[in-house]
């Protein structure tokens, strides 16, 4: 097992960088995404669902693969998936793309309008926005968020106006805090960004009480991404996809490789299309849940559990080393997230099931 007791470097020093590497110096200087695997009994550090797909539905999904011809490329485009979700989101299927998880689409979006340009984002913030700017060399600008993690929306606008063109990136739910943006925050942004394409990352909007398809069907560059890993609890088949316009989908599938969605992830996501009432049920219990240990911490004595919209919790502790060794004795692995620019002492829990919150909780007060 790694030492885990000393925080994640968020990016590492470049090692004996040789003059005459074949790599470039953009990605031999870049860290390695800030992930370590580590077995434990109760797993809350990657915000997954903790209820597999129902087993009936994997049943359903099987037998639609074994009907399918494997020897055959799937869709170019995954063009029946991306009906199912047009059906799903009531979206025009021509301004979806679908590509294997949402971080893929992040590191596209980069590459569609970032290269040369900028990328603009928050700090804290989860680590790919970043990561992906740097290793494609993109300028990039990280403005940091309030004290309450709000958006400085002064400050982001300036920062946009200082330069034509590039990319937005904005978490809604924020991710690591699970901090809801006013809806009227991110209208003043994309007023201020027509020549920039802001990207709005709701990988966990179904916890919230909000969604941004409103705006994004007001101001015509925005991107929403939404990806089945959460909420949906997909997140071994690995799909995610954009929400945007059908001339920004266009030029987005350009990047995507041909036949990039297998017919075994078409077929899973297909069915869970056909039956989202699990989800529902499931999003409930995970904000009961969220909101009992919220309730719960404000009795102890020294962490403190900062509201949140999403299926995760960031708590401030005194010493965020000492709390994730203090948890894992446990058995309860949690994600460090002090490494992170405002976020000295913080850890990240994700909202598990009853017994594994018990878990966390009666851990979060043993020593
Ligand atoms: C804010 C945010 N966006 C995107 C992702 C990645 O989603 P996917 O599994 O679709 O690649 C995550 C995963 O943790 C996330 O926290």
């Amino acid at each position: 097992m790694k030492d885990m007791s000393k925080p994640l470097a968020q990016y590492s020093a470049p090692i004996n960088l040789p003059t005459n590497s074949p790599i470039r110096a953009a990605v031999t200087a870049s860290a390695d995404y800030p992930f370590t695997h580590v077995e434990a009994t109760v797993k809350l550090d990657q915000n997954e669902s903790s209820e597999d797909f129902p087993e009936e539905l994997k049943a359903l999904a099987l037998q639609r693969m074994t009907q399918q011809a494997w020897n055959r490329y799937p869709d170019l485009h995954a063009d029946s998936l991306r009906d199912a979700i047009a059906a799903y989101e009531k979206w025009p299927a021509d301004g979806i793309v679908v590509t294997t998880g949402s971080n893929v689409l992040i590191a596209l979006l980069t590459q569609l309008s970032g290269i040369g340009r900028r990328v603009v984002t928050v700090a804290p913030n989860f680590a790919l926005y970043a990561l992906g700017a740097r290793l494609l060399d993109v300028d990039l600008s990280e403005v940091a968020l309030r004290p309450d993690f709000s958006l400085d929306v002064a400050a982001l606008v300036a920062v946009i106006r200082q330069r034509a063109g590039g990319v937005v990136y904005l978490p809604q739910p924020h991710a690591p805090t699970g901090t809801l943006a006013a809806q009227q925050d991110l209208s003043e942004i994309l007023r201020a960004s027509s020549d920039w394409l802001t990207v709005i990352d709701e990988a966990y909007y179904q916890f919230s009480a909000a969604d941004s398809t409103t705006l994004a069907r007001q101001f015509p560059n925005t991107v929403l991404l939404r990806t089945f890993s959460k909420a949906w609890g997909l997140a071994g088949l690995r799909l995610g996809y954009a929400l945007t316009t059908p001339d920004i989908a266009r030029q987005l599938q350009k990047l995507v490789p041909p036949f990039a969605v297998s017919t075994m992830q078409t077929a899973v996501a297909q069915v869970a299309l056909e039956n989202p009432g699990y989800v529902i049920e499931r999003v409930k219990r995970v904000i009961c849940e969220r909101e009992r240990i919220v309730k719960a911490l404000d009795t102890h004595p020294t962490w403190r559990a900062h509201p949140s919209a999403a299926n995760f919790i960031l708590i401030r502790t005194p010493d965020a080393a000492q709390a994730y060794a203090q948890l894992l004795r446990h058995g309860v692995l949690v994600r460090r997230q002090d490494s992170l620019p405002g976020l000295a002492g913080c850890i990240r829990v994700t909202i598990g099931s009853k017994d594994e919150n018990d878990a966390f909780l009666r851990a979060a007060w043993a020593t």
